[in-house]
């Protein structure tokens, strides 16, 4: 059997998502991969929860993560948290695995770490999920803008503060309210204090902030204030003044009058003009503007959390770890081209 060994790494909301589609769309994966790729395992916590929507076979389900990580070709991971989500993955690229996440708490806390690790063991590490959800925004940051100089990153990163300060506006109705809503539709966190606090934003700050002004800039690093205090009246008096409530994670290059450089990174909810494209941004999506000294400004748009759209950026990222594992090429893939079945123009 020569197909390539996924791990995954947890099957709730995003893990549901990632396994129904590699499941359905196998041999789709196996012609983008040039090889099958089969799911040897996926870590959960409760091994006699019924998960039909996954499709999944039931023999598949494990507890033992250590064990599945140790003996893989790219491990998925969807558990979130810190500990044990940092020793498997550690664990994993040490067994010469590569790694793909969707854990920005991880990545914001220990991103240095996960990083000098993959570069010691020559495997990869990919987390285009992490932040902005389905939205192609750390590849171009690190790739298509890898010529420029960032100036600024301007955004809305967090889907569930979004779904909610937005339903508010719309609705009248208090947080807390709202925040129920945000849960039940897998927009918000296993424990959404860190949307609400803006903890998740923050890490998605740093996250932006390291790569674009490529530098080290931990989570912690970055000034943070969430949206519990925001009332149903701050919303009413936001929308007298013409404005929208938005939380908004902002880095910035600053000089000052000597030319010497420093950054501004945070996170805070801030009165944006409804003529502004910002407060267009409704329910769960996010947008990022970011200003470079040449492309100046370019804005990035979609929706930013739930099942599918994240699974959307995981699964490309799988396939970029898979396909480098298989063919030596970072490429899209290039040499099948012309290979490729040909489907019928429609005329119409
Ligand atoms: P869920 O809480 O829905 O799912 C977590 C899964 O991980 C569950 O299957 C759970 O098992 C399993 N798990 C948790 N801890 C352990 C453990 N110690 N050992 C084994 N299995 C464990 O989370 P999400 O799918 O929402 O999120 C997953 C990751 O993706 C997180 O890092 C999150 O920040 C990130 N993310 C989420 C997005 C979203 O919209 N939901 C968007 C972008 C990123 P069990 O089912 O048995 O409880
Ligand atoms: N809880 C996060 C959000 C998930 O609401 O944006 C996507 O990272």
């Amino acid at each position: 059997n020569d197909a390539l060994r996924i791990a995954l790494l947890g099957c709730g909301t995003v893990g549901t998502a990632v396994a129904r589609r590699l499941v359905d769309h196998a041999d789709e994966f196996a012609s983008r991969v040039e090889r099958p790729v089969e799911i040897t395992g996926v870590a959960v916590r409760d091994t006699s929860k019924p998960r039909p929507e996954s499709g999944l076979d039931p023999s598949v389900f494990t507890t033992d993560a250590e064990a599945l990580v140790r003996d893989a070709d790219v491990v998925v991971e969807l558990m979130g948290g810190i500990e044990p989500a940092r020793s498997l993955l550690l664990t994993a690229m040490e067994h010469g695995a590569s790694v793909v996440t969707a854990n920005k708490a991880l990545l914001g806390e220990d991103g240095p770490r996960l990083y000098e690790t993959a570069a010691e063991h020559g495997v990869d590490l990919y987390y285009e999920a992490s932040v902005a959800g389905a939205i192609p925004l750390l590849r171009p940051l690190q790739v298509s803008l890898a010529g420029d100089s960032v100036e600024r990153i301007m955004g809305i990163v967090n889907g569930t503060t979004n779904f909610i300060l937005d339903k508010m506006d719309r609705t009248g109705e208090a947080l807390d309210d709202v925040l129920a809503e945000a849960q039940e539709l897998g927009y918000a966190e296993a424990d959404p204090t860190a949307d609400v606090e803006g903890y998740d934003a923050r890490a998605k700050a740093a996250i932006l902030a390291s790569l674009a002004f490529h530098t080290r800039v931990a989570a912690l690093d970055v000034s943070c204030e969430g949206i519990m205090s925001i009332t149903a009246d701050d919303i009413r008096a936001a929308r007298k003044m013409g404005c929208v409530v938005k939380l908004l994670a902002i880095c910035e290059r600053v000089r000052n009058g000597r030319g010497d450089q420093s950054l501004s990174v945070r996170v805070h909810p801030t009165l944006v003009p409804r003529s502004h494209p910002l407060a267009s941004v409704h329910d769960a999506f996010n947008a990022v503007f970011i200003e470079s000294a040449l492309a100046g400004e370019v804005m990035f748009y979609g929706q930013g959390a739930g099942g599918d759209p994240t699974a959307s950026a995981v699964l490309g990222d799988l396939v970029q770890a898979a396909r480098h594992k298989v063919t030596g090429s970072r490429g899209p893939g290039e040499s099948a081209y012309a290979d490729l079945p040909i489907l019928p123009l429609s005329q119409a």
